[in-house]
């Protein structure tokens, strides 16, 4: 008898288990003369820590070449891994298999233009909802002084704007919003969110009419049906519910004077 089969047989938890994953990704290019929408599986073997982000990766590099998918940071950073994952939007990257069941379903997110496959062009979406709302502060000050000291902050209100700044532009809340998948102009959550934190800045000149110009209609604020997917999908965790409710307070408000 040899030494390794005089060994006690090592029993398998579930967890450390391997299975075998089937990833369902819709497949289109509208940049292809003949693609047409449909469904491809592929089935992959899952690895211990595995992400959707590394699953695409390894379908792409063993299986199929053209699979076509974004992503920059692999950390959650960058926001361009969001695609719909079982019908949720979310980020590949911060998606482990393991959280989901054997069958995976992958769809590029919806009202962004679609590039192929699931990769959609936030990046257009997000600069013309930033022009429009002007998502930069608008200093008191216009001239540039270098001589003069730099202005005090308060640490809490520091806080305050960083935790809305951080925000990755991925795309998730509006893809997720009932309302923007209905209108085309509305600003979605991720807008809302800018306007609360430009309001929120002390540097910023703009008053709540200056606001008003920008979110005070259905393409703005008051579009918004409090459906409250954004807030639940946001891979940041940002408290969307609480400043979309904050910015139509102040909106109502500055559209009754
Ligand atoms: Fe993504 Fe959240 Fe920013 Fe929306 S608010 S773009 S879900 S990080
Ligand atoms: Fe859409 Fe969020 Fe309002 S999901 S309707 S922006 S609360
Ligand atoms: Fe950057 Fe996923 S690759 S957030």
């Amino acid at each position: 008898m040899t030494e390794s089969a005089a060994m006690p047989s090592q029993s398998i938890s579930p967890e450390s288990a391997q299975r075998k994953v089937r990833i369902s990704v819709l497949r289109y290019n509208p940049q292809e003369r003949g693609s047409v929408p449909r469904m491809q599986t592929y089935e992959l073997e899952e690895a211990d820590g595995m992400t959707l982000f590394i699953a695409l990766n390894e379908i792409r590099e063993k299986q199929d070449a053209s699979l076509q998918f974004d992503f920059v940071c692999r950390a959650g950073i960058c926001g361009s891994c969001a695609m719909v994952i079982n019908g949720r939007p979310g980020l590949a990257c911060r998606t482990l298999t393991r959280s989901l069941g054997s069958e995976i379903t992958l769809a590029p997110l919806p009202v962004f233009e679609l590039i192929a496959d699931l990769s959609v062009n936030t990046g257009k979406w997000m600069r013309a909802m930033s022009e429009r709302l002007q998502a930069w502060v608008h200093m008191k000050q216009i001239e540039v002084d270098i001589s003069r000291l730099e202005e005090r902050m308060e640490p809490e209100l520091a806080q305050k704007i960083y935790e809305l700044d951080r925000c990755i532009e991925c795309g998730c809340c509006v893809a997720g919003c009932g309302t923007a998948r209905m209108r085309e102009d509305f600003v979605g959550a991720v807008g809302l969110n800018k306007i609360a934190r430009f309001r929120l800045d002390p540097r910023d000149a703009r008053t709540d009419a200056d606001f008003y110009e920008l979110v005070g209609d259905d393409s703005g604020v008051f579009g918004c049906m409090s459906l409250l997917a954004c807030h639940d999908v946001c891979p940041k965790a940002l408290p969307l519910a609480t400043q979309i409710a904050f910015v139509r307070r102040k909106m109502a408000g500055a559209g009754w004077k």
